[in-house]
């Protein structure tokens, strides 16, 4: 059956790395021979300024009525400092549609790309699932007095014994399914006596319906240490919010940096939208120069979602290759522009798969 991908560049570099992404995403599909029709939206900056409009009314129903997942950019635009466009659309999917599991891999794909000291692939391969619906991501709040040297401001952070469960539930299950067998509740529980004693309690109900995993606990500071320490021992981590938006950037940063950190937004039961972890770094914007590689592992994520699983390892292993014969963009060391490196991995999957894809594979 053909899938049907939403596509929303964005602004500055994601719109040069989504275009690697799809080029890579349908040579993928192709050699797997599947279908997949990408429809590109304009939503961001331009028709931001142009129309005022950032998420169109109407379109998270249109996404849910004729899409099967969303691939999303990057958004951000020094024209629009608060990023109130860039709030609407990403927020307004995450929130709006419902996407409770951020999916957050960190996974070394060559050692040189570590700043570890004798660490290798071996040593870092786990996922990060931050709660991505509720903690302090939720905006309620508020000022008094506000612009005055009385001024109080309010961040609430709210956690609801659904919105834990589920997330927590996610985990062990995504752990399961994935051939994991450990899983890592990370909080702030000694100092956050209410809301993150929830997360204590729910871990503690759900830890025993799967005894198949093992189950364990760090403060997230000590996360922070440890993943640095010892990243090895880690397989799937879950975290609130907040705490995931922080440790998944240094996540990023121990295997090679976010311009590889691919991630998804997951709604188990419903859409669901694959972004990469970076921003629209509007200095580099239109010079064909970043990375396009965490856009293209992210598009390996979302073939992963939509059951494509043998094309998404071809575009892991197409982006290995890549980084091990250096045919990258300046910040990896390699000299190829951001095409080049979309080019490049489309080239080595179509010639390198096409006898190896078993027919019992095709769906
Ligand atoms: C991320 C980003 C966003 C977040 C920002 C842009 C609001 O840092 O996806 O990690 O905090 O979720
Ligand atoms: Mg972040």
């Amino acid at each position: 059956m053909k899938k049907r991908i939403a596509v929303v560049a964005g602004d500055g570099i994601g719109i040069e790395v989504t275009r690697e992404a799809v080029k890579v995403l349908q040579a993928a599909a192709q050699v797997g021979g599947h279908e997949l029709a990408c429809t590109e939206f304009d939503w961001g900056a331009e028709r931001y300024l142009r129309e005022r409009v950032s998420l169109p009314p109407g379109a998270l129903e249109m996404l849910r009525r004729d899409f099967d997942v969303i691939l999303l950019g990057a958004l951000g635009d020094p024209r629009i400092p608060d990023m109130s466009h860039a709030k609407d659309i990403l927020f307004g999917m995450r929130f709006g549609l419902d996407l409770y599991a951020n999916l957050r891999p960190v996974k070394l794909l060559h050692p040189k790309l570590t700043p570890l000291r004798d660490r290798g692939v071996e040593d870092l391969d786990f996922v990060i699932v931050r709660e991505n619906t509720e903690g302090l991501y939720v905006a309620m709040g508020g000022n008094f007095k506000k612009g005055t040297r009385d001024e109080v401001a309010l961040q609430e952070d709210v956690n609801t014994y659904k919105g834990v469960e589920r997330i927590i539930r996610f985990a062990f299950d995504y752990a399961r399914a994935h051939g994991r067998k450990r899983l890592l509740m990370s909080d702030k529980s000694n100092a956050l006596g209410y809301g993150h004693d929830l997360w204590q309690r729910v871990f503690a109900e759900l830890a025993p319906q799967y005894p198949d995993i093992e189950s364990r606990h760090l403060y997230i500071d000590n996360l922070a240490f440890q993943m640095v320490k010892n990243p090895a021992q880690f397989e799937v981590i879950v975290t609130c919010n907040m705490f995931g938006d922080i440790v998944s950037d240094l996540g990023a940063s121990l295997v090679g940096g976010l311009g590889l950190a691919p991630s998804g937004n997951v709604n188990p039961d419903g859409l669901s939208m694959f972004e990469p972890v970076h921003g629209s770094a509007p200095k580099y914007a239109g010079q064909n120069v970043a990375n396009p590689l965490g856009a293209i592992l992210t598009a390996g994520m979302l073939l992963d979602h939509l059951g494509l699983s043998q094309e998404a390892a071809w575009v892991e292993e197409a982006a290995k290759a890549s980084i091990a014969e250096g045919k990258t963009t300046r910040d990896l060391g390699g000299s190829l522009k951001t095409s080049e490196v979309g080019d490049w991995l489309a080239n080595f999957i179509a010639a390198r798969y096409p006898a190896r894809s078993v027919p019992t594979n095709r769906r």
